[in-house]
C-alpha cells in the first residue's frame, strides 16, 4: 500500500513528508493504522545527527497509537480492530529477560531493531523499490506502520488514542521509574529532577504510590506549577538555588536526603545532584535521562558505601505488553491527568513545527494527528 510519512532524508535537515510504500505484515506482524503520535526528544536527537547509532533515510516517530488493520500469519495476541500503543521496548514474554521480574529489557529483536529492520532482517518500508529502514522498530510519524506483535500493547478501546500515545514513551517512562524501578513506598520522600514529560510522570506516580513528600526541581516556574498539579508537595527552582539545590534538599529532609530521587533531565550534573540528595542508608537514585555521547557520571564512592544506591531505568522498567495497558487503565480510572500533558496538536505536514516547539520548551508534548 501507499501511505504518507515523515522521512529523515538528511541529518540536520527538516523531515520531508512524502508517499512511501508499505508492504503487508509478515508472520508475527501487524499492520497498524496510526491515529496519533507524540513528538519526543529521541526523534529530534536522531534527526539532528548527534545520535551515533542514527541512520538515514528513515521514518522517525516512536510515540504512536492506532488501530490494528491486518495481521500476519501466526499472530495470536492481536486481532483486527484492536487499539494498540507502539512499543520501542518490546516484550516477547519468552527470552531470559522477559521471564525475569528484574528487567523489562527484552532481548528478542534488539539487534535487528537497532539496524532498522523488522525481526526477520528486512524492511516493510520502501520507496521506488529501495528499502527504507524503520526507526526504533516503530516509525510512527506515518499514517500506517507494520510492527511485530511483541512490540504492540493492546489497550482499552475507551482510551482516546491521542492520549494513549503518550504512554508509548515519555509518560510510561516517568510513571514506571517511580512504580517499577524505584518502587516508591507509601509515606516516603521523593525528589524528582526535571518537570518534562518524564519528570511529571514520575511526580504523578509518586503521588499514586502515596509518597508523603514529593519535591520537584526544574528551571521553569511554569513547569513547577504543572508538577504541583500532578502532586508535588514542594518545588525548587534549580536555576535560582543553583549549586545549593542539594543542600536545600538536605535541609528539607532533616539533613539526611530523600528516600528516592529520580532524574529526568539527561544532564550528568543533575544526575550527580540526584545521587547526592539521596538518603544515607538506603536512598535510591534512579536515572531516566539520556546523557550526551561520552559523558560520565561523577560519584564520590563514600556516598555509596554509606548506603546510597543508583539505578537506571529504560522505559521506566515497564514490561510493555503487560503493563502499558494497566497504566492506560489507571488514566481511564481518573488516577492520572493525561490531558495536562497534551500541549499542541499538529498535522503530519507540520511535524517540523513539533521539533521547534520542543526546542522552545513550548508545552510538554506535541501530538501529531494522523487519524
Ligand atoms: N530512559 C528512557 O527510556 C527515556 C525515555 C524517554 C525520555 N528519556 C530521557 O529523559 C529525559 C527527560 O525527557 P523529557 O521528555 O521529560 O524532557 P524535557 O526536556 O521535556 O524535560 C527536561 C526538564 O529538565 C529541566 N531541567 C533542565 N536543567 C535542569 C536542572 N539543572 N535542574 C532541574 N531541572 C532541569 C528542564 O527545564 C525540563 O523541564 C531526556 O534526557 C530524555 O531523553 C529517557
Ligand atoms: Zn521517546
Ligand atoms: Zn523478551
Amino acid at each position: 500500500m501507499r501511505m504518507r510519512a515523515a522521512v529523515l532524508e538528511e541529518f540536520g535537515r527538516p523531515l520531508v513528508v512524502q508517499e512511501l510504500d508499505l508492504a503487508e505484515p509478515s508472520a508475527g506482524e501487524a499492520l497498524v493504522r496510526l491515529v496519533a503520535c507524540g513528538v519526543c526528544h529521541t526523534d529530534m536527537y536522531t534527526a539532528s545527527g548527534v545520535d551515533p547509532s542514527g541512520y538515514e533515510p528513515t521514518v522517525l516517530g516512536h510515540e504512536g497509537a492506532g488501530v490494528v488493520e491486518a495481521v500476519g500469519e501466526g499472530v495470536s495476541s492481536l486481532a483486527v480492530g484492536d487499539h494498540v500503543v507502539t512499543l520501542f521496548s518490546p516484550q516477547c514474554r519468552e527470552c531470559v529477560h522477559c521471564v525475569s521480574p528484574n528487567t523489562n529489557i527484552c532481548l528478542a529483536i534488539r539487534d535487528e531493531q537497532g539496524k532498522g529492520h523488522l525481526p526477520d532482517g528486512t524492511t516493510r518500508l520502501s520507496r521506488g523499490g529501495e528499502p527504507i529502514r524503520h526507526f526504533m522498530g516503530t516509525s510512527t510519524f506515518a499514517e500506517y506502520t507494520v510492527m511485530p506483535q511483541i512490540a504492540l500493547a493492546k489497550v482499552s478501546p475507551e482510551a482516546p488514542l491521542d492520549r494513549a500515545c503518550l504512554f508509548a514513551c515519555g509518560l510510561s517512562t516517568g510513571l514506571g521509574a517511580a512504580m517499577f524501578t524505584a518502587k516508591v513506598e507509601p509515606g516516603s520522600t521523593v525528589v524528582v529532577f526535571g518537570a518534562g514529560m518524564v519528570g511529571l510522570g514520575a511526580v504523578a506516580d509518586a503521588r499514586l504510590q502515596r509518597a508523603e513528600r514529593i519535591v520537584c526541581v526544574d528551571l521553569s516556574d511554569e513547569r513547577l506549577q504543572m508538577a504541583r498539579h500532578q502532586g508535588a508537595t514542594d518545588t525548587l527552582n534549580g536555576g535560582v538555588c543553583g549549586e545549593g539545590v542539594v543542600q536545600q534538599i538536605l535541609d528539607m529532609t532533616g539533613g539526611f536526603g530523600a528516600d528516592y530521587t529520580i532524574e529526568a533531565t539527561g544532564l550528568v550534573s543533575v544526575m550527580r545532584q540526584a545521587v547526592e540528595s539521596a538518603r544515607m542508608g538506603w536512598g535510591l537514585a534512579t536515572m531516566c535521562g539520556v546523557a550526551g555521547k561520552g559523558e560520565t557520571l561523577d560519584i564520590v564512592p563514600r556516598l555509596l558505601i554509606t548506603g546510597r544506591r543508583v539505578a537506571g531505568s529504560s522505559f521506566g522498567g515497564v514490561k510493555g505488553r503487560d503493563q502499558v495497558p494497566l497504566l492506560v487503565q489507571r488514566y481511564l480510572d481518573g488516577d492520572i491527568d493525561v490531558d495536562a500533558f497534551l500541549s499542541h496538536r499538529i498535522a503530519l505536514d507540520a511535524v517540523n513545527r513539533g521539533f521547534e516547539l520542543m526546542e522552545a520548551q513550548d508545552g510538554i508534548r506535541s501530538v501529531i494527528d494522523l487519524g
